[in-house]
């Protein structure tokens, strides 16, 4: 049997990850390692957590000796790191813990993973460390440009991979995705946010004017690209995970009421994110080339999130009470009181 060590893997895509995997494959052993932080959630693994297959501990990926123990105990066959602080917002008001975890948490994970000659290491990094494309799509060769300390910080977890890769042959494969969306992603993201507020008849804040574009991915399409490249990339080599073409945010909210059929007067218009990435888009020819395409398109992702988070009420609305009220506040209290209907 494989035994697979998941970091992360209490957040959204971790998670799906987790959840594909024991599906996908019988002879399949995964190791989840999470720090529960506000993006971690134990709910979004109840369809997994009896199964004998899978085993959770809780712990930071920065902390060294509990790597050390951990892969002493059992071999492990493979690291997939999905453990990050991500949200953008945050990084903003708050950089620190976004260079301890995706940054010194990256280096502290290669670091065992030498150590105990794991004999492949999965980074799951971002479009984002590219920075705004303004021009045309971005290949695995397009330099580092990042616009927040969150990109920032992935893109220096990327660089320790690079590093590790060339001067200990570390077996490192890189992954860079464009914006995920589907079932368990955290409501302070825009698909998510924008699906509850408008079940909640509360106001939609978009950015600016909302004409900032991103490809969106569903999360399913995501696991099995990353399933992919785990079993056929190859080290040293980065590859994209791209989305289905540009979509405006206006756009993308426009078409989530239009499935909850609520009014677009919902949409307010707030002050922008500071430094905000006009556009991502990736070529991502390499990893077709290994046999992968998206397979859900936005609409019909669209639809099934949406009713995902109808079904699933319960599980969003525990997220979106406590600490996360005060979150909200701070980050659209002002904005949303001088907020604009039309753009
Ligand atoms: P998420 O915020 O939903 O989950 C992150 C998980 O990491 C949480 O379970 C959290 O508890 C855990 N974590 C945070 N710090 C940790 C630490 N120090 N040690 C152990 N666990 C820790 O994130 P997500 O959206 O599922 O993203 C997963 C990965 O994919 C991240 O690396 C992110 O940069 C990358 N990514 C995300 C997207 C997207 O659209 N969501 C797109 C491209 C790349
Ligand atoms: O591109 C990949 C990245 O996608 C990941 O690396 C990040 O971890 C993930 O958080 C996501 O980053 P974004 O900043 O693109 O995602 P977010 O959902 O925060 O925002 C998507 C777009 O919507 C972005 O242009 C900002 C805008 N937005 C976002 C929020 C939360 C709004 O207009 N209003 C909002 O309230």
């Amino acid at each position: 049997m494989k035994r697979i060590l998941v970091t992360g893997g209490a957040g959204f895509i971790g998670s799906n990850f987790i959840q594909h995997c024991l599906t996908a494959h019988e002879d399949l052993e995964v190791i989840n390692l999470d720090k529960l932080t506000y993006a971690g959630n134990l709910d979004n693994l109840k369809t997994v957590q009896s199964d004998p297959r899978y085993t959770f501990f809780h712990g930071d990926i920065g902390d060294r000796q509990l790597l050390m123990d951990l892969i002493s105990r059992k071999p492990i066959d493979a690291i997939v790191n999905f453990a990050a602080e991500t949200h953008v917002d945050r990084s903003i008001s708050k950089p620190d813990d976004f260079l301890r975890t995706d940054v010194f948490g990256v280096f502290s994970l290669l670091e065992a993973s030498r150590q105990f000659g794991v004999k492949k290491y999965v980074q799951i990094s971002t479009d984002e460390v590219y920075g705004p494309a303004l021009e045309g799509p971005m290949t695995e060769t397009s330099p580092l440009n990042p616009s927040s300390p969150y990109s920032a910080g992935k893109g220096g977890g990327d660089l320790l991979c690079r590093a590790y890769y060339s001067t200990y042959k570390s077996p490192v494969v890189i992954v860079r995705m464009a914006n995920n969306y589907g079932p368990y992603q955290h409501p302070e993201k825009l698909i998510p946010l924008c699906v509850t507020n408008a079940l909640e008849n509360e106001p939609l804040p978009i950015y600016g004017d909302g004409s900032q574009m991103r490809e969106w991915l569903y999360v399913e399409d995501s696991c099995r690209a990353i399933d992919l490249v785990l079993s056929a990339g190859e080290p040293g080599e980065i590859y994209n995970i791209g989305g289905q073409g540009d979509m405006t945010n206006l756009m993308v909210v426009k078409k989530i009421l239009e499935c909850l059929k609520k009014p677009e007067d919902l949409i307010a218009f707030v002050d922008d994110r500071p430094g905000h990435d006009f556009r991502y888009a990736l070529d991502d020819s390499k990893l077709r080339a290994l046999g992968w395409k998206p397979e859900v398109d936005l609409d019909a992702g669209l639809v099934r999130t949406v009713n995902w988070y109808k079904k699933n009420k319960d599980w969003w609305k525990k997220l979106k009470e406590g600490d996360f009220q005060a979150y909200y506040k701070k980050q659209y209290g002002d904005r949303l009181a001088k907020a604009k209907k039309t753009a």
